[in-house]
């Protein structure tokens, strides 16, 4: 492989340890995916941000990188932690707090933005058309590739530090051209109005083709950004997808043409019921009573809190419920300003920042809290909770309020 002066100091180890480490992590990487170089990339989205995620080992080479002095020189920011570190009380025990403080203190020391969100586009990392990123956190992935038309492959947590460390990644996978191109084209022949719905058609389609590149025709002309982000999650979460196109909505399909580049691929089709079916096999709860919801993931946005602010206004979420609302903290912040938390406040809702049940110690928050029965908008949440001891209703944004005022699910 062509290494340039620069990069072949840093692996000689004259940036340092860290650095020279995170070379070699690098140039093995490339070297296994046969990338004839490396190519300097504009920001980092961090996976390994969380105790859960990170783990011990983890732990301890992230705190040796910050004690040796090491920098980032990109953009760097967070994905969830395992607690909120605004001051919530979600239920995990004091040592998994500490180490998360342990984490989150050493990438602060290195240079990252203590966002700890899976929504990095909406709090200041948001790369432009063609740049090239290296992030980790399925959803986001599929976001940057798709949405921003940004060039990422799925980064893990080690190699997303050596990047972040070096400002170099391997320049094979999505970031050329030829494997951005559609391998399976999906005919939606159904509205798709509310983000279950996208979820469900993501997911569907995962389930079915689970390293496709997809290409969807028969998407609303004026999607909006909250079901693009409900279909990045559910790719990602029946199958490994890190990318797909819309005709006449991402940027990379302009046409169809243009998506498959000019091939005959196979069709699949999603109608109404397959919509169904699937809304049907992602709801495992077999209870009206409902002691938990979660609403945010990913992230939600200012639309999706704007919308759920008035869904509750002038109501109460119901005395057996706790309904949990997710965002990064600076969009809580920017809301605040336009009085849309006070209105969930209002309502009883609890607005959590920085972490998801995915990536805390979910058992700890089960066993402290006694939740039994659960409900979610999110095709993702609804795919993973019910492995980690909890029934899980599937259902539209509404129908998760109305569970939340009532108690019970009538979805
Ligand atoms: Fe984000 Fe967690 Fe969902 S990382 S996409 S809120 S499972």
């Amino acid at each position: 492989m062509k290494l340039t002066d620069v990069q072949k100091r840093m692996l000689d180890g004259e940036s340092g340890e860290p650095v020279q480490q995170s070379m070699e992590i690098i140039v093995q990487l490339a070297d296994f995916w046969e990338a004839p170089d490396l190519i300097p990339v504009q920001s980092v989205h961090m996976p390994g941000a969380s105790v859960k995620t990170a783990r011990r080992a983890g732990r301890k080479y992230i705190r040796w990188c910050a004690d040796s002095g090491a920098q980032f020189v990109t953009t760097a920011t967070l994905n969830p932690a395992a607690a909120d570190l605004t001051g919530n009380d979600i239920g995990i025990t004091r040592e998994t707090m500490n180490q998360q403080l342990e984490i989150t203190d050493s990438y602060k020391r290195m240079g990252a933005i203590e966002c700890h969100t899976c929504t990095p586009y909406l709090v200041g990392n948001l790369p432009r058309y063609g740049e090239h990123v290296a992030w980790g956190e399925s959803s986001a992935i599929v976001f940057a590739n798709s949405v921003l038309g940004a060039r990422t492959n799925r980064e893990g947590g080690p190699s997303a530090l050596a990047t972040a460390l070096t400002g170099f990644t391997g320049g094979y996978g999505f970031h050329l051209k030829q494997n951005r191109i559609a391998t399976v084209h999906v005919s939606v022949e159904c509205p798709l109005s509310d983000q279950s719905d996208f979820g469900a058609a993501g997911y569907c389609l995962a389930k079915q083709f689970p390293d496709a590149l997809p290409v969807f025709t028969g998407f609303p002309e004026r999607t909006s950004m909250i079901g693009l982000r409900a279909m990045c999650a559910a790719l990602a979460t029946s199958g490994s997808i890190s990318m797909f196109h819309a005709v006449g909505i991402t940027p990379e399909a302009p046409t169809l043409e243009m998506a498959t580049g000019n091939r005959k691929l196979e069709t699949l089709t999603i109608g109404q019921k397959e919509l169904q079916e699937t809304k049907a096999f992602l709801d495992h709860n077999d209870q009206s009573e409902i002691d938990l919801i979660y609403m945010g993931c990913p992230h939600l946005d200012y639309e999706e809190i704007l919308q759920l602010s008035k869904l509750l206004a002038g109501r109460k979420v119901s005395s057996n419920v706790t309904l949990w609302l997710l965002a990064a903290n600076s969009i809580w912040k920017s809301c605040e300003r336009s009085g849309l938390t006070q209105v969930l406040k209002d309502s009883g809702a609890v607005l959590l920042s920085d972490t998801c049940p995915n990536i805390t110690i979910f058992k700890e928050v089960i066993e402290s809290r006694r939740y039994r029965s659960a409900a979610t908008n999110s095709a993702k949440l609804a795919h993973y909770m019910p492995s980690w001891g909890i029934k899980t209703h599937y259902g539209s944004t509404a129908e998760c309020i109305d569970a939340a005022v009532t108690g019970k699910w009538r979805g």
